[in-house]
Protein backbone atom coordinates (compact mmCIF):
# COMPACT_ATOMS: atom_id res chain seq x y z
CA UNK A 1 0.00 0.00 0.00
CA UNK A 2 1.10 4.10 -0.42
CA UNK A 3 2.56 6.12 1.61
CA UNK A 4 0.38 6.81 5.06
CA UNK A 5 -1.40 10.54 4.34
CA UNK A 6 -1.60 12.84 7.65
CA UNK A 7 -2.48 15.79 5.93
CA UNK A 8 -4.94 18.01 7.49
CA UNK A 9 -8.34 19.07 5.18
CA UNK A 10 -8.70 23.23 4.68
CA UNK A 11 -10.58 24.34 7.46
CA UNK A 12 -8.75 21.81 10.37
CA UNK A 13 -7.85 24.77 12.27
CA UNK A 14 -11.21 25.88 12.13
CA UNK A 15 -12.88 22.02 12.97
CA UNK A 16 -10.43 20.93 15.54
CA UNK A 17 -12.08 21.70 18.64
CA UNK A 18 -11.71 18.14 20.32
CA UNK A 19 -7.79 17.92 19.34
CA UNK A 20 -7.77 21.55 21.40
CA UNK A 21 -9.37 19.59 24.49
CA UNK A 22 -6.73 17.05 24.51
CA UNK A 23 -4.27 19.58 24.34
CA UNK A 24 -5.82 21.67 27.13
CA UNK A 25 -5.41 18.68 29.32
CA UNK A 26 -1.64 18.34 28.91
CA UNK A 27 -0.82 21.52 29.36
CA UNK A 28 0.39 20.99 33.42
CA UNK A 29 2.54 18.37 31.39
CA UNK A 30 4.33 20.45 29.41
CA UNK A 31 4.17 23.43 32.35
CA UNK A 32 6.11 20.72 34.46
CA UNK A 33 8.70 19.42 31.49
CA UNK A 34 9.56 23.46 31.41
CA UNK A 35 9.97 23.27 34.95
CA UNK A 36 12.64 20.73 34.30
CA UNK A 37 14.43 21.15 31.67
CA UNK A 38 18.34 22.05 31.61
CA UNK A 39 18.32 25.43 30.22
CA UNK A 40 21.15 26.61 28.03
CA UNK A 41 23.66 29.23 28.87
CA UNK A 42 25.33 31.96 27.46
CA UNK A 43 22.47 33.84 25.87
CA UNK A 44 21.76 30.15 23.58
CA UNK A 45 18.59 29.48 22.27
CA UNK A 46 16.13 26.72 24.02
CA UNK A 47 15.10 24.76 20.92
CA UNK A 48 11.54 23.42 20.99
CA UNK A 49 9.92 21.07 18.38
CA UNK A 50 6.47 21.31 17.81
CA UNK A 51 6.02 17.34 15.86
CA UNK A 52 2.88 17.42 13.77
CA UNK A 53 1.97 21.12 13.71
CA UNK A 54 -0.55 21.04 10.55
CA UNK A 55 -2.03 24.86 10.32
CA UNK A 56 -0.41 26.13 13.86
CA UNK A 57 -3.95 26.83 15.56
CA UNK A 58 -3.61 24.31 18.37
CA UNK A 59 0.42 24.71 18.97
CA UNK A 60 -0.18 28.79 20.11
CA UNK A 61 -1.09 28.36 23.46
CA UNK A 62 0.82 25.21 23.98
CA UNK A 63 4.20 27.25 22.97
CA UNK A 64 3.41 30.49 24.40
CA UNK A 65 3.48 28.70 28.16
CA UNK A 66 6.65 27.05 27.04
CA UNK A 67 8.16 30.52 26.85
CA UNK A 68 6.39 32.36 29.67
CA UNK A 69 7.62 28.86 31.52
CA UNK A 70 11.30 29.20 30.38
CA UNK A 71 11.62 32.90 31.15
CA UNK A 72 10.18 32.50 34.49
CA UNK A 73 13.75 30.44 34.85
CA UNK A 74 15.31 32.41 32.80
CA UNK A 75 14.31 35.80 32.06
CA UNK A 76 14.63 36.89 28.31
CA UNK A 77 15.80 33.64 27.24
CA UNK A 78 15.67 33.05 23.29
CA UNK A 79 13.35 30.64 22.24
CA UNK A 80 13.77 28.50 19.04
CA UNK A 81 10.74 26.73 18.19
CA UNK A 82 9.97 24.68 14.46
CA UNK A 83 7.04 23.30 13.74
CA UNK A 84 7.17 20.05 11.66
CA UNK A 85 4.88 18.48 9.67
CA UNK A 86 5.07 15.93 6.32
CA UNK A 87 5.94 17.78 2.69
CA UNK A 88 1.96 18.07 1.93
CA UNK A 89 0.96 19.86 4.82
CA UNK A 90 -0.65 23.39 3.65
CA UNK A 91 2.73 25.13 5.49
CA UNK A 92 1.25 28.56 3.62
CA UNK A 93 -1.37 28.31 6.49
CA UNK A 94 0.95 27.63 9.22
CA UNK A 95 2.92 31.02 8.48
CA UNK A 96 -0.36 33.30 8.95
CA UNK A 97 -1.39 31.47 11.91
CA UNK A 98 2.20 32.61 13.40
CA UNK A 99 2.30 35.91 11.63
CA UNK A 100 -1.05 36.97 14.37
CA UNK A 101 0.04 39.67 15.91
CA UNK A 102 -1.48 37.83 19.28
CA UNK A 103 0.80 34.74 18.30
CA UNK A 104 3.68 33.40 20.36
CA UNK A 105 6.32 34.62 17.85
CA UNK A 106 5.41 38.09 18.39
CA UNK A 107 7.70 39.06 21.16
CA UNK A 108 11.15 39.68 21.82
CA UNK A 109 13.86 37.41 21.36
CA UNK A 110 11.37 34.40 20.08
CA UNK A 111 11.77 32.49 16.93
CA UNK A 112 9.21 30.17 14.77
CA UNK A 113 10.52 28.14 12.15
CA UNK A 114 9.07 25.26 10.08
CA UNK A 115 10.49 21.67 8.80
CA UNK A 116 8.52 19.81 5.60
CA UNK A 117 10.01 16.38 6.98
CA UNK A 118 8.39 13.35 8.67
CA UNK A 119 9.02 13.06 11.71
CA UNK A 120 10.09 9.34 11.55
CA UNK A 121 13.18 10.70 10.52
CA UNK A 122 15.93 12.73 11.71
CA UNK A 123 14.95 16.45 11.95
CA UNK A 124 17.24 17.72 14.19
CA UNK A 125 20.95 17.56 14.48
CA UNK A 126 22.04 15.41 17.12
CA UNK A 127 21.79 16.47 20.78
CA UNK A 128 20.43 19.99 20.02
CA UNK A 129 16.52 19.80 20.34
CA UNK A 130 15.86 21.11 24.74
CA UNK A 131 11.87 19.83 24.19
CA UNK A 132 9.92 18.14 22.01
CA UNK A 133 5.95 18.30 21.99
CA UNK A 134 3.63 16.13 19.41
CA UNK A 135 -0.04 16.36 20.00
CA UNK A 136 -2.83 14.09 18.13
CA UNK A 137 0.03 13.35 15.83
CA UNK A 138 1.51 10.02 15.87
CA UNK A 139 -1.18 8.08 15.39
CA UNK A 140 -0.68 8.71 11.72
CA UNK A 141 1.21 5.53 10.39
CA UNK A 142 4.39 6.14 8.31
CA UNK A 143 2.65 3.56 5.54
CA UNK A 144 -0.35 1.69 5.37
CA UNK A 145 1.10 -2.22 5.14
CA UNK A 146 -2.62 -3.50 3.77
CA UNK A 147 -6.05 -2.55 2.91
CA UNK A 148 -8.94 -2.84 5.29
CA UNK A 149 -11.73 -5.65 3.64
CA UNK A 150 -15.28 -3.41 3.44
CA UNK A 151 -13.62 -0.83 6.14
CA UNK A 152 -11.18 2.25 6.53
CA UNK A 153 -10.95 2.16 9.84
CA UNK A 154 -8.86 0.50 12.38
CA UNK A 155 -11.88 -0.76 14.55
CA UNK A 156 -12.37 -2.62 10.69
CA UNK A 157 -9.69 -4.65 10.60
CA UNK A 158 -9.46 -8.37 12.18
CA UNK A 159 -7.36 -10.66 11.80
CA UNK A 160 -3.75 -10.39 9.91
CA UNK A 161 -4.88 -7.31 8.56
CA UNK A 162 -5.21 -6.18 12.05
CA UNK A 163 -1.81 -7.43 13.16
CA UNK A 164 -0.16 -5.61 10.43
CA UNK A 165 -1.73 -2.56 11.25
CA UNK A 166 -0.28 -3.28 14.59
CA UNK A 167 2.87 -4.12 14.05
CA UNK A 168 3.45 -1.22 11.65
CA UNK A 169 2.18 0.93 14.63
CA UNK A 170 4.74 -0.59 17.13
CA UNK A 171 7.67 -0.04 14.71
CA UNK A 172 6.39 3.10 14.26
CA UNK A 173 6.53 4.53 17.73
CA UNK A 174 9.82 2.86 18.11
CA UNK A 175 11.48 4.83 14.91
CA UNK A 176 9.80 8.30 16.35
CA UNK A 177 11.59 7.63 19.83
CA UNK A 178 14.83 6.42 18.59
CA UNK A 179 15.30 9.26 16.02
CA UNK A 180 13.85 11.77 19.39
CA UNK A 181 16.54 10.36 21.60
CA UNK A 182 19.08 11.04 18.96
CA UNK A 183 17.81 14.54 18.77
CA UNK A 184 17.35 15.46 22.71
CA UNK A 185 20.01 16.98 24.96
CA UNK A 186 20.49 14.56 27.78
CA UNK A 187 17.37 16.33 30.56
CA UNK A 188 15.50 17.13 27.12
CA UNK A 189 12.03 16.05 27.39
CA UNK A 190 9.44 14.87 25.47
CA UNK A 191 5.59 15.23 26.01
CA UNK A 192 3.28 13.95 23.46
CA UNK A 193 -0.54 13.75 23.54
CA UNK A 194 -1.17 10.88 21.31
CA UNK A 195 -4.26 9.47 19.78
CA UNK A 196 -4.99 6.51 22.24
CA UNK A 197 -7.26 3.56 22.38
CA UNK A 198 -8.69 1.47 25.49
CA UNK A 199 -7.24 -2.05 25.90
CA UNK A 200 -10.86 -3.20 23.11
CA UNK A 201 -9.06 -1.31 20.54
CA UNK A 202 -11.45 1.85 20.91
CA UNK A 203 -10.59 5.18 20.20
CA UNK A 204 -13.85 6.57 20.81
CA UNK A 205 -14.37 7.38 16.87
CA UNK A 206 -16.07 4.23 15.67
CA UNK A 207 -19.80 5.30 15.65
CA UNK A 208 -18.75 8.15 13.29
CA UNK A 209 -16.72 5.87 11.52
CA UNK A 210 -19.63 3.21 11.15
CA UNK A 211 -21.62 5.86 9.63
CA UNK A 212 -19.10 6.86 7.15
CA UNK A 213 -18.72 3.42 5.62
CA UNK A 214 -22.28 2.93 5.59
CA UNK A 215 -21.98 6.45 3.37
CA UNK A 216 -19.74 5.15 1.38
CA UNK A 217 -21.65 1.83 0.44
CA UNK A 218 -24.40 4.41 -0.50
CA UNK A 219 -22.07 6.18 -3.07
CA UNK A 220 -20.91 2.61 -4.31
CA UNK A 221 -24.80 1.68 -4.54
CA UNK A 222 -25.46 5.36 -6.29
CA UNK A 223 -22.31 4.39 -8.89
CA UNK A 224 -20.38 7.29 -7.64
CA UNK A 225 -18.09 5.04 -6.31
CA UNK A 226 -16.68 1.75 -7.43
CA UNK A 227 -15.86 -1.27 -5.51
CA UNK A 228 -12.02 -1.05 -5.95
CA UNK A 229 -12.22 2.68 -5.12
CA UNK A 230 -13.80 1.95 -2.07
CA UNK A 231 -10.82 -0.80 -1.34
CA UNK A 232 -8.15 1.85 -1.68
CA UNK A 233 -9.72 4.19 0.83
CA UNK A 234 -8.21 4.16 4.39
CA UNK A 235 -7.26 5.92 7.25
CA UNK A 236 -4.27 5.36 7.97
CA UNK A 237 -3.79 5.43 11.72
CA UNK A 238 -3.52 3.11 14.85
CA UNK A 239 -4.58 4.57 18.03
CA UNK A 240 -2.11 2.78 20.46
CA UNK A 241 -3.47 1.45 23.87
CA UNK A 242 -1.59 2.44 26.60
CA UNK A 243 0.50 -0.60 26.81
CA UNK A 244 1.57 -0.40 23.27
CA UNK A 245 2.49 3.43 23.69
CA UNK A 246 4.60 2.88 27.38
CA UNK A 247 5.82 -0.95 27.44
CA UNK A 248 8.85 0.66 24.81
CA UNK A 249 9.25 3.70 27.31
CA UNK A 250 9.58 0.90 30.60
CA UNK A 251 11.60 -1.52 28.87
CA UNK A 252 13.56 -2.34 25.69
CA UNK A 253 16.13 -0.13 24.00
CA UNK A 254 13.80 3.24 24.34
CA UNK A 255 14.05 2.65 28.34
CA UNK A 256 17.29 2.98 28.29
CA UNK A 257 17.08 6.72 27.01
CA UNK A 258 14.30 7.84 28.18
CA UNK A 259 12.90 7.86 31.86
CA UNK A 260 8.86 7.74 31.56
CA UNK A 261 8.25 10.54 34.12
CA UNK A 262 4.41 11.11 33.97
CA UNK A 263 1.27 9.41 32.14
CA UNK A 264 -2.56 9.80 32.22
CA UNK A 265 -4.98 8.15 29.96
CA UNK A 266 -7.94 10.28 29.07
CA UNK A 267 -11.52 9.87 27.82
CA UNK A 268 -12.21 13.43 26.29
CA UNK A 269 -15.18 15.30 26.37
CA UNK A 270 -16.90 16.44 22.93
CA UNK A 271 -17.33 19.95 22.66
CA UNK A 272 -19.22 19.78 19.77
CA UNK A 273 -22.05 17.66 20.78
CA UNK A 274 -21.90 19.12 24.35
CA UNK A 275 -23.14 22.32 22.48
CA UNK A 276 -25.57 20.55 20.53
CA UNK A 277 -26.90 19.43 24.16
CA UNK A 278 -26.79 22.82 25.35
CA UNK A 279 -28.50 24.38 22.35
CA UNK A 280 -30.56 21.82 20.50
CA UNK A 281 -29.04 22.72 17.28
CA UNK A 282 -29.17 19.95 15.13
CA UNK A 283 -28.09 21.58 11.79
CA UNK A 284 -25.34 23.25 13.28
CA UNK A 285 -24.11 20.19 14.78
CA UNK A 286 -24.68 17.98 12.26
CA UNK A 287 -22.72 20.69 9.62
CA UNK A 288 -19.65 20.64 12.36
CA UNK A 289 -19.54 17.10 13.01
CA UNK A 290 -19.03 16.19 9.20
CA UNK A 291 -16.60 19.43 8.90
CA UNK A 292 -14.44 18.12 11.55
CA UNK A 293 -14.33 14.92 9.92
CA UNK A 294 -13.34 15.97 6.45
CA UNK A 295 -10.59 18.61 8.08
CA UNK A 296 -9.09 15.69 9.96
CA UNK A 297 -9.47 12.60 7.30
CA UNK A 298 -10.84 13.87 4.44
CA UNK A 299 -7.72 13.71 2.15
CA UNK A 300 -6.36 10.67 2.91
CA UNK A 301 -9.49 8.64 2.44
CA UNK A 302 -10.33 10.58 -0.90
CA UNK A 303 -6.90 10.29 -1.86
CA UNK A 304 -7.20 6.74 -2.20
CA UNK A 305 -10.22 7.18 -4.30
CA UNK A 306 -8.62 9.51 -6.65
CA UNK A 307 -10.68 11.88 -5.53
CA UNK A 308 -8.42 14.16 -3.79
CA UNK A 309 -10.41 15.34 -1.04
CA UNK A 310 -11.25 18.35 -2.89
CA UNK A 311 -14.58 20.50 -1.83
CA UNK A 312 -15.85 20.51 -5.29
CA UNK A 313 -15.53 16.84 -6.17
CA UNK A 314 -18.31 15.75 -7.09
CA UNK A 315 -17.86 12.23 -4.70
CA UNK A 316 -16.53 14.32 -2.34
CA UNK A 317 -19.35 16.70 -2.26
CA UNK A 318 -22.27 14.33 -2.14
CA UNK A 319 -20.50 12.33 0.53
CA UNK A 320 -20.41 15.02 3.11
CA UNK A 321 -24.17 15.78 2.06
CA UNK A 322 -25.12 12.59 2.86
CA UNK A 323 -22.81 12.23 6.25
CA UNK A 324 -24.43 15.13 7.17
CA UNK A 325 -27.97 13.91 6.92
CA UNK A 326 -26.73 10.59 8.54
CA UNK A 327 -25.33 12.43 11.97
CA UNK A 328 -28.40 14.59 12.05
CA UNK A 329 -31.07 11.46 11.73
CA UNK A 330 -28.69 9.74 14.24
CA UNK A 331 -27.02 12.56 16.10
CA UNK A 332 -26.13 9.85 19.10
CA UNK A 333 -23.74 7.67 16.91
CA UNK A 334 -21.83 10.54 15.95
CA UNK A 335 -20.75 11.48 19.61
CA UNK A 336 -17.10 10.93 19.70
CA UNK A 337 -15.32 10.74 22.96
CA UNK A 338 -11.94 10.35 21.44
CA UNK A 339 -9.26 8.42 24.37
CA UNK A 340 -5.87 10.51 24.15
CA UNK A 341 -2.52 8.82 26.11
CA UNK A 342 -0.35 11.87 27.14
CA UNK A 343 2.91 11.42 28.47
CA UNK A 344 6.16 12.85 29.43
CA UNK A 345 9.95 11.44 29.25
CA UNK A 346 13.41 12.62 30.25
CA UNK A 347 16.38 12.38 27.87
CA UNK A 348 19.02 9.80 29.75
CA UNK A 349 22.61 10.68 29.41
CA UNK A 350 22.55 7.13 27.69
CA UNK A 351 24.60 7.55 24.30
CA UNK A 352 22.51 8.36 21.49
CA UNK A 353 21.57 5.49 19.71
CA UNK A 354 22.83 4.72 15.94
C1 LIG B 1 -4.73 15.93 13.77
S1 LIG B 1 -3.39 16.89 13.16
C2 LIG B 1 -2.80 17.57 14.68
C3 LIG B 1 -2.27 18.94 14.50
C4 LIG B 1 -1.92 19.68 15.75
N1 LIG B 1 -0.70 19.14 16.37
C5 LIG B 1 -3.03 19.68 16.75
O1 LIG B 1 -2.80 19.30 17.89
O2 LIG B 1 -4.14 20.10 16.40
C6 LIG B 1 -2.12 15.66 12.81
C7 LIG B 1 -0.95 16.23 12.05
O3 LIG B 1 0.11 15.27 12.07
C8 LIG B 1 0.72 15.32 10.81
N2 LIG B 1 1.48 14.10 10.54
C9 LIG B 1 1.02 12.87 10.23
N3 LIG B 1 2.04 12.03 10.02
C10 LIG B 1 3.17 12.75 10.21
C11 LIG B 1 4.56 12.43 10.11
N4 LIG B 1 4.95 11.20 9.81
N5 LIG B 1 5.46 13.40 10.37
C12 LIG B 1 5.05 14.65 10.69
N6 LIG B 1 3.76 15.00 10.79
C13 LIG B 1 2.83 14.06 10.54
C14 LIG B 1 -0.43 15.51 9.86
O4 LIG B 1 -0.01 15.93 8.57
C15 LIG B 1 -1.25 16.53 10.60
O5 LIG B 1 -0.91 17.82 10.25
Amino acid sequence: MGSGSGVMGGGYGRHSAAQHVGIGTALGMLDRAVAALPLPEGGRALRVADLGCASGGNALEPMARVVAAARERAPGIPVAVTHTDIRGNDFNALVETLAAPDAYPAGPGVFAYAEARSFFSLLFPPGELHLAWSSIAVHWLSRFPLPIPDHVYRSGATGSVREALRERSAADWRSFLRHRAVELVPGGRLVVVGGAATDDGASGAEGLFGMVVEELRARIDDGQLSVDGFSAMTVPTWNRTSGEFLDPLRRGPASDWFGLEEEAFAVLPDPVHDRYVRDGDLDAYAREVAASFMAAFGPSLFTGAGAGGGAEDPLVRSFRAGLTERIRTHPGDARTNWRVQLLRAARTDAPPPR
